[in-house]
């Protein structure tokens, strides 16, 4: 999704500019560009479609230099990927960037051109910058100008500005769409995550939404509208940036997924660090409120987007067997747009690795909104501290994945499943669940990062695997019980950066459809731990291989799973039942990985996809 940077430095700012850019290209983009105060009232612009080296090779050839600018990368919304419509935009001596949509673009452009603007591009973004341009000739001040603009905005928006006749300030504002300020001595960011400016500060401002900022050498004023509705300089906390140490690049690895899957070991002992005790969760650890909200949920709605949604549906598995607390999963984009029938003493459990997506947010608005009456509150499980999610949640535990740069989502996985298997044993503690069984799980937590450690060792047999499936178009993953939303995420794996089409099934479906699609140029995937379900599943993997289809299964070594003509066996370490979910996950990651591999796709930043969707 779109990435904002922008700086004023003692310095030239380009630099800067560039790395953020590169920052930030995990997030997916189509098109990037930079513009700079030249000289007073000279503005230096650079736009090119495609990757952020595309558009250092336009700079190589026509440097830029300046010390405040502005830089973008964008993921097309309104406008085809063209250089025209890459940002920033210019209109006179103004220079914007923008995250996010202009909901009224329409409106206000139609009043643009009816005042003499001309648009050279398709986007939303444009208006902006006539708008400011305009206010500027009235009001003077780049701060005074861009706040007359927002009050006229609605969608959501992070937005950079520039004035060519100021080349020592840069002002944001933030709407609905993530925008911190980077504070350093040389200079003052911003930037839409704080990985963006990492390189050269740790000490963050989260500006709040309606937040303006008007960032000089000296630092920053950042600008928030009081109960009157009226501006005032607002003094917002710094805080320092603690993941620092696990962005330093892809190491020994070959990509950012790859290295992410192998981290998941540590990122799972970093999740549970400090929340196990000898034979319970410490649950007080989860927060001050946590004991209340987890003692007196009646109903907990889980909602969250993509690999998060795979998450919460495992944890309906869990919560519901261990606690009896009834679970409803749902999609966010859902959930936000329906009458929700919550039951009173509802807890909202969100889900989200970034913290930023906006359906996700928009359902916890929307549950606050419509039932304020219904709901206890609201908890969400998250990797980035500071992001909104967290913010306006009553109660965040938070994964400690550590930054994840791979758009494929997988050390936030497992160790959103390691959270929520916390919950899931907190819910059980505090309604009086049997002890032993609570101990055993704890137990078997412990040992999660080594029986991770393990399951990674796979990684050679399914390589050579992953060779035979590049061939396939289309793949079937099977799973029962918990391990359903399992085959869920692997499918979804393999299709976000293989491009291979990939469905999932729970095993008990498969005769009433998926079967007609079995012959011998379709692989089944299928997970078979050894659970109470196995001998079911063992008879669904028999009408499959009756039908000529391919198997590969991972199992269990005491499964009774054995290689034979058409089924291939990888044995996965075995495990405690409950977790499985998270060590079957594992292999799956893999084979996704290596499938890609091998066609050669863009395993990083695959096409069409965005890290972080901060727009609907
Ligand atoms: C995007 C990403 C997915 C992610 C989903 C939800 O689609 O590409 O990897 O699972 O957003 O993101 P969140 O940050 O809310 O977990």
């Amino acid at each position: 999704m779109c990435g904002i940077v922008a700086a004023v430095s003692t310095d030239n700012v380009l630099p800067i500019l560039m790395e953020g850019l590169k920052r930030l290209e995990y997030r997916g983009y189509d098109s990037a560009g930079v513009a700079l105060v030249e000289a007073p009232g000279k503005l230096g612009r650079a736009r090119e479609v495609g990757k952020v080296a595309a558009l250092e090779r336009l700079l190589t050839a026509a440097p830029l230099t300046g010390m405040a600018g502005v830089a973008h990368t964008r993921w097309a919304t309104h406008g085809e990927p063209s250089q025209d419509n890459a940002h920033p935009h210019v209109s006179g001596r103004v220079a914007v960037v923008h995250n996010g949509i202009i909901e009224n673009h329409q409106a206000l452009k139609a009043e643009l051109v009816a005042d003499g603007y001309v648009f050279t591009s398709a986007t939303d973004t444009e208006v902006v910058a006539h708008l400011v341009e305009r206010e500027l000739k009235t009001r003077g001040e780049l701060l005074a100008a861009v706040d007359a603009v927002v009050a006229r905005l609605e969608g959501a928006y992070a937005l950079g500005v520039i004035d060519a006749d100021r080349p020592d300030r840069v002002v944001g504002a933030r709407h609905g769409s993530p925008l911190v300020v980077g504070i350093a001595e040389q200079g003052c960011y911003l930037g839409s995550d704080p990985l963006a400016l990492l390189k050269v500060t740790d000490r963050f401002i989260y500006l709040d939404d309606g937040d303006l900022v008007e960032a000089t050498r000296e630092g920053c004023v950042v600008h928030a509208l009081d109960a009157a509705g009226r501006r005032r300089p607002v003094v917002r906390e710094v805080l320092r940036y603690e993941h620092d140490d696990m962005v330093a690049g892809k190491g020994e690895f070959e990509h950012y997924m790859l290295k992410e899957i192998h981290e998941q070991p540590v990122a799972v002992a970093n999740a549970l660090e400090g929340r196990l005790g000898s034979d319970r969760v410490l649950v007080e650890a989860f927060g001050p409120r946590a004991r209340t909200l987890l003692s007196e949920a009646r109903q907990i709605h889980l909602v969250a987007c993509g690999t998060s949604y795979h998450a919460a549906m495992v944890a309906r598995y869990w919560i519901e067997s261990l606690a009896g607390v009834p679970c409803q999963v749902e999609i966010a984009s859902e959930y936000r747009y329906r009458d929700v029938a919550a039951p009173p003493g509802t807890l909202l459990l969100t889900l989200s690795q970034s913290g930023e997506t906006a359906d996700t947010l928009a359902a916890l608005r929307h549950a606050r909104k419509c039932r304020p009456d219904r709901y206890i509150g609201a908890l969400s499980i998250c990797n980035v501290p500071g992001s909104s999610l967290v913010r306006e949640s009553d109660l965040s535990l938070m994964t400690h994945a550590g930054p994840e740069i791979g758009v494929a989502s997988t050390k936030a996985f497992t160790t959103q499943l390691t959270a929520l298997m916390l919950v899931a044993l907190g819910l059980r503690q505090l309604r009086g669940g049997d002890e032993e069984l609570t101990a055993r799980i704890v137990h078997h937590l412990r040992y999660l990062p080594t029986l991770l450690g393990d399951t990674l060792k796979l990684e050679g047999e399914i390589a050579s695997l992953a060779k035979r499936f590049s061939d396939y178009r289309h793949t079937l993953f099977l799973g029962r019980g918990a391990q359903m939303p399992i085959a869920m995420e692997g499918a979804l794996k393999l299709k976000e950066i293989s491009y291979i089409h990939a469905e999932a099934y729970a095993a008990g479906e498969l005769k009433h459809g998926p079967l007609a699609l079995i012959d011998a140029s379709m692989p089944v995937v299928a997970l078979a731990p050894k659970d109470e379900l196995l001998e079911k599943l063992k008879s669904n993997l028999q009408e499959v291989r009756a039908r000529g289809g391919q198997l590969l299964v991972f199992a269990d070594p005491e499964s009774g799973l054995e290689q034979g003509d058409g089924m291939t066996v990888v044995k996965v370490p075995g495990c405690c039942r409950f977790l499985a979910p998270i060590a079957y996950t594992v292999p799956l990651q893999l084979l996704a990985y290596h499938v890609a591999v091998a066609r050669g796709t863009d395993v990083d930043q695959p096409r069409n996809l965005a890290k972080s969707v901060t727009v609907e």
